[in-house]
């Protein structure tokens, strides 16, 4: 087939990432035909409200709310999918791939949930499926990990990766800000997902290191098999106490391979503070990848918005509309890196209805090693450490340090922090059960994991 003399993208949805798209493509139109050689035009945009978008200052016709306007043209050869959500999202990105065109997007959700499926649609048909934009905003993460990358045996991904997050435990870690303002503000900033429950559960993140596992270690990691553990525990108090010990507290996304297995896991934990996660402030998002050729890699960046996640797509239209000019050679590209995540063995017909689950506090970590940081609200009264300290010692469980803070002497309770130093995940889960049976626990408040 001959590339086409013009290529015309269809855009599904104009909020925050959709909108920044849309004015990319119109306003910076003669310098992409720069940069491929070929005019590169914004053809159709499907919104759900047109009457919301009134005021757009876009050519008449151009928006539309009947998705076939876009899915069924034959001239559109680029489809942007900005809308969010699985459905109808994944549905028009199959539809688009089915009929040859090539698909960017900013889904995360999509990619983890159906990405195996779509990929081997999109290789199927000699076509791209590109989705920079879905991790990590502005930060070239995703292609890194395809391509450049791909020599090495990674052993680990550590990151931040949820902006929202991000911003509010720095909103209350650095300014003392309530979590409810702090995640109103990032609201307000288009950073936080049309749920944020998505952001604070912490299931955004689970959808994020699931591409990236897979990409990393050449395997479908699912979200469901992802442990997970939002941030919506936190109190003051924590970040408090993680000060005077040293640490900040981040959420973070690790995958680890271990004995061939990958361990996969999205919490907040203490991070030391010279650490160089433990700087990464804000809306930023940072990704560390270890690798046996590469060492460790810093990846850091903005990590959403408008204006980060619309690099990373517009960085997917180049590349997508590049393929089209060197129509021949790039089928053969394209199909090589969207290999690269592919599975052995993978059911592909069945990826393309599959849910693949956010992502659980019921997935095993049993057999992870590391310190933990733990807040018990105990009885003021003699022996009471000696009774934590037999629990915890009985579970083979050695502490490192504690304090004890808050004391209430009109109901006689206070409240204590102790750091462990490396235990087993399932002991320590086994003591605090037995914790908070003992009388003199009224109840355990919060427990951290501590990454070095
Ligand atoms: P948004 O502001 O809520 O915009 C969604 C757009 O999609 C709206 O224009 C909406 O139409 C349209 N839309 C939604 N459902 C539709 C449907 N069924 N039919 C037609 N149009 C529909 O969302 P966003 O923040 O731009 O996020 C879009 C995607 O980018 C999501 O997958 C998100 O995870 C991802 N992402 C976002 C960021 C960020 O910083 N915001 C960063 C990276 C990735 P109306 O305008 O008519 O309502
Ligand atoms: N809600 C997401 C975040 C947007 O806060 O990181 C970027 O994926």
């Amino acid at each position: 087939m001959a590339s086409p003399p013009q290529i015309n993208v269809g855009l599904l949805g104009m909020g925050v990432v959709g909108g920044g798209v849309a004015a990319a493509l119109i306003e910076q139109s003669s310098d992409i035909a720069l940069k491929i050689g070929r005019p590169v035009k914004l053809k159709k945009i499907l919104v759900r409200d047109l009457g919301k978008h009134a005021g757009a200052n876009l050519p008449t016709g151009m928006l539309t709310t009947i998705p076939e306007e876009i899915l069924n043209d034959n001239e559109i050869h680029v489809v942007v999918e900005a809308m969010g959500g699985t459905q109808p999202a994944a549905g028009y990105m199959k539809q688009a791939l089915a009929s040859g065109k090539h698909v960017v997007t900013a889904n995360k959700e999509v990619i983890a949930k159906y990405g195996p499926g779509l990929i081997y649609l999109a290789h199927q048909k000699g076509v791209n499926l590109l989705y920079e934009a879905s991790v990590g905003g502005g930060i070239p993460i995703v292609g890194s990990l395809m391509r450049d990358l791909a020599a090495n045996n990674v052993h680990s991904i550590k990151g931040i990766i949820n902006g929202t997050t991000n911003y509010i435990l720095t909103r209350m870690a650095n300014d003392g800000a309530e979590f409810s303002q702090a995640l109103n503000e990032a609201q307000q900033r288009g950073y936080a997902e049309a749920d944020p429950t998505n952001d604070v559960e912490g299931i955004d993140a689970v959808y994020k290191i699931s591409i990236l596992a897979s990409l990393a270690f050449h395997r479908s990691v699912s979200p469901g098999d992802v442990y997970r553990q939002g941030i919506t525990r936190l109190e003051p108090q924590d970040f408090r106490y993680a000060s005077e010990l040293g640490y900040a507290i981040k959420s973070l996304a690790i995958a680890t391979l271990q004995n061939g297995n990958i361990k996969a896991r999205v919490y907040p934990a203490l991070l030391p503070l010279d650490h160089m996660l433990a700087k990464v402030d804000g809306v930023y998002n940072a990704v560390e990848v270890e690798g046996d050729l590469c060492g460790k890699v810093l990846f850091h960046g903005l990590g959403a918005g408008r204006e980060p996640t619309t690099s990373a797509v517009m960085g997917d239209v180049i590349e997508a509309s590049r393929s089209l000019v060197a129509q021949d050679e790039s089928t053969k590209v394209s199909a090589s890196q969207n290999r690269s995540s592919e599975p052995d063995s993978f059911d592909y017909a069945d990826a393309l209805t599959e849910d693949r689950e956010t992502g659980s506090s019921e997935n095993s970590i049993d057999d992870l090693i590391c310190k933990y940081y733990l807040r018990l609200n105990v009885q003021d009264r003699p022996g009471v450490f000696a009774q934590i300290g037999k629990v915890l010692g009985d579970g083979e469980i050695s502490i490192a340090s504690v304090l004890q803070k808050d004391t209430n002497q009109a109901e006689q309770t206070a409240e204590i922090v102790i750091t462990t130093h490396p235990s087993i995940e399932s002991s320590v889960q086994a003591s605090l059960k037995a914790l908070t049976e003992l009388d003199v626990v009224r109840n355990v408040s919060n427990v951290l994991r501590i990454e070095e």
